[in-house]
């Protein structure tokens, strides 16, 4: 990258707060260089000279400025997810959290899960097994799993269902054996568990949840390694915002930590010894 590929501090700080603000995602100092490269790397893309005209294009409302936040979001997020990430928790949900919500909700049959920054589907897809293992009679009852994300490649990934050994280090063997099959060094997601599981293109910081019919009165929302990449103003929105969907008592699940310092005079906190969770308080 030649020299006069830098931005200027003044600029530089622009375009951290313009992303902030369009999609949560903290720009730390340490990023920035990483940042004036991923911008000028676009700006060739679209043969643009200029950094500000860049800027100027991202900060309109047409449709070449959503289409480019699509492309520039490609390159800020991290995808990191493999199954069953976190066992602790995943276990937690096992034995405790789900049973619970399926033993509250056995009357009507209906329960309606967020995987909220889903990556490639790995958590939403393993709630889908853990839940195909707790629930005998999956057909009799109105099961939402909905896993939303940011960045459409990760989306379409998700849709297709077909994961590399990585993804799968942390999966039990048996669970492996029962949901995958296994054909040149890839595995394809059993069809059932994928169609327990929609994926949807969703900002959780710019859009307004009540534009999509399934978030709400959403009873379990699990949202892990999505925070650690905000900023604190961007959090307290998006918890805000899951503040009002969520069922009185529905339960929100975050990374260990990933919550410090926030306002959760909402939720109550339980701690179990394989993590904290909240829980929305009743009215
Ligand atoms: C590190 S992955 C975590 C995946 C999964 N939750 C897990 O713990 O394995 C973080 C995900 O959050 C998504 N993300 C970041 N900002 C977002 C936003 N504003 N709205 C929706 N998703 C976002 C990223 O695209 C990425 O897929």
């Amino acid at each position: 990258m030649s020299k006069a590929e830098f931005l200027s501090v003044e600029l530089t700080e622009a375009f951290v707060k313009l992303i902030a603000q369009q999609t949560g995602l903290e720009i730390r100092e340490r990023d920035q260089a990483d940042l004036s490269e991923k911008i000028f790397f676009r700006m060739k893309a679209i043969n643009i000279l200029f950094p500000e005209e860049y800027y100027q294009l991202l900060g309109y409302s047409t449709i070449q400025s959503y289409q480019e936040w699509h492309r520039l979001v490609l390159l800020l997020t991290n995808l990191e997810s493999y199954f069953f990430r976190d066992k602790e928790q995943f276990n937690l949900l096992r034995d405790r959290i789900l049973p619970e919500l399926i033993e509250r909700q056995q009357n009507k049959k209906t329960l309606r899960i967020c995987s909220a920054g889903c990556s490639s589907g790995e958590e939403p897809l393993s709630l889908a097994i853990v839940l195909k293992e707790l629930i005998p009679n999956p057909e009799q009852w109105n099961l939402m799993i909905l896993g939303v994300d940011i960045n459409q490649e990760a989306l379409k990934k998700a849709k297709q269902g077909i994961y590399t050994p990585w993804s799968l280090r942390s999966i039990d063997p048996e669970i492996m054996q029962r949901y995958f099959l296994h054909f040149n060094n890839q595995y394809y997601l059993d069809m059932q568990i994928q169609q327990m599981v929609k994926f949807k293109y969703i900002n959780l910081v710019k859009d307004a949840f009540h534009e999509h019919n399934e978030m709400r009165d959403i009873d379990l929302i699990i949202c892990r390694n999505v925070f650690i990449y905000f900023e604190a103003s961007a959090i307290a929105k998006v918890l805000d915002k899951f503040n009002h969907i969520l069922q009185p008592s529905g339960y929100l699940i975050a990374g260990h930590t990933e919550l410090c310092g926030q306002d959760l005079s909402h939720f109550e906190t339980k701690l179990f010894p394989e993590s904290l969770v909240y829980i929305k308080k009743s009215v």
